[in-house]
């Protein structure tokens, strides 16, 4: 099946789904070479392509990417891509468990209000003989790329793939990631994509924790623990105005306090990942892991 119309409750007219798409119904494609000449038409009748891609499992911070594009001038059609990139994960990784709720995710886009999904299969994203993949530069061997080897050569594939075959005006992704959506803005300007990269906030639990697909694989006690990153992140943030010395030494004093959380690495760097200025805007990223769960996070900080 290369594409279903899964309707959100009253019945769409018939015919409608004749060029794949329905207005106001979720239109599922599997098959992106189907999908390409909607969204194209789409565009040449003034509508705004907008691109959320994910790897499922979809969670508040996706529903935010979702309500975010929906949001932005013009009129919008949301569309969502849903893959699991085997490209991005390492070996050892957790590639196989990855959770893949298709039903519940195609639920949560029926009710974000979202008309174009795109759920291609692995031989469609890559055939056999697919050899050729963008390489992320040095910063993609940094922070993340240093602990996880070729992960971002691998994430700037698929994405650009995501673009051709979409299209897209704009392009949504999470500050959650920050250093992918860095790469991403990267590769739109030496690339020359022709639409424009949007990040959009992290979602976070009343307790600072940011929202992660990854967050399922932590047990309670871990999870409770995790939001020390949170924390830390605060505590450092909290003190930008003496400097980068003292906003390193507040977010270490934090994580001191969970030993169990274990760190791997807490940099302050410029806005683009560069080396911290002494002054302006910076970003404070940390990792570390609960257990074998490896967890994320960063805020903007002002220095
Ligand atoms: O952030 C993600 O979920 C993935 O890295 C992305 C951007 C969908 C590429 O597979």
């Amino acid at each position: 099946m290369s594409r279903s119309t899964i309707p959100p409750g009253s019945a769409a007219p018939a015919g409608s789904t004749r060029n794949g798409y329905a207005p106001g119904r979720l239109t599922v494609h599997s098959d992106p070479a189907k999908l390409t000449p909607v969204t194209r038409a789409l565009r040449g009748a003034g509508r705004k392509i907008a691109l959320i891609p994910t790897m499922g499992a979809l969670h508040e911070g996706h529903r935010e990417l979702i309500r975010h594009a929906r949001r932005l001038p013009g009129t919008v059609v949301p569309v969502v891509s849903i893959f699991v990139n085997p490209l991005q994960f390492g070996a050892g990784e957790d590639l196989e468990r990855y959770p893949r709720p298709l039903e519940a995710d195609l639920e949560a886009c029926r009710e974000e209000g979202v008309e174009l999904v795109l759920t291609p299969q692995v031989e469609h994203m890559y055939p056999p003989g697919s050899e050729t993949r963008i390489a992320a530069g040095a910063l993609g061997d940094e922070l993340e790329g240093a602990v996880r080897k070729g992960h971002f050569d691998g994430v700037l594939t698929v994405v650009s793939k995501l673009f051709h075959i979409v299209g897209p005006d704009v392009a949504l992704f999470g500050e959650k990631d920050y250093q992918q959506l860095t790469l991403v803005r990267r590769m739109v300007r030496d690339l020359d994509f022709p639409l424009s990269v949007v990040g959009v906030p992290t979602v976070r639990e009343d307790d600072g924790m940011a929202l992660s697909s990854r967050n399922a694989y932590l047990d309670p006690e871990q999870r409770g623990r995790a939001a020390v990153l949170a924390r830390a992140l605060v505590a450092g943030a909290s003190v930008s105005a003496r400097g980068p010395d003292a906003v390193l030494a507040a977010a270490r004093a934090e994580l001191a306090a969970e030993p169990d959380i274990e760190l791997d690495y807490l940099e302050l760097r410029d806005a683009d990942l560069g080396p911290a200025p002494a002054s302006g805007e910076a970003r404070l990223l940390v990792a570390a892991r609960a257990g074998s769960t490896r967890l994320i996070d960063n805020v903007p900080v002002a220095l």
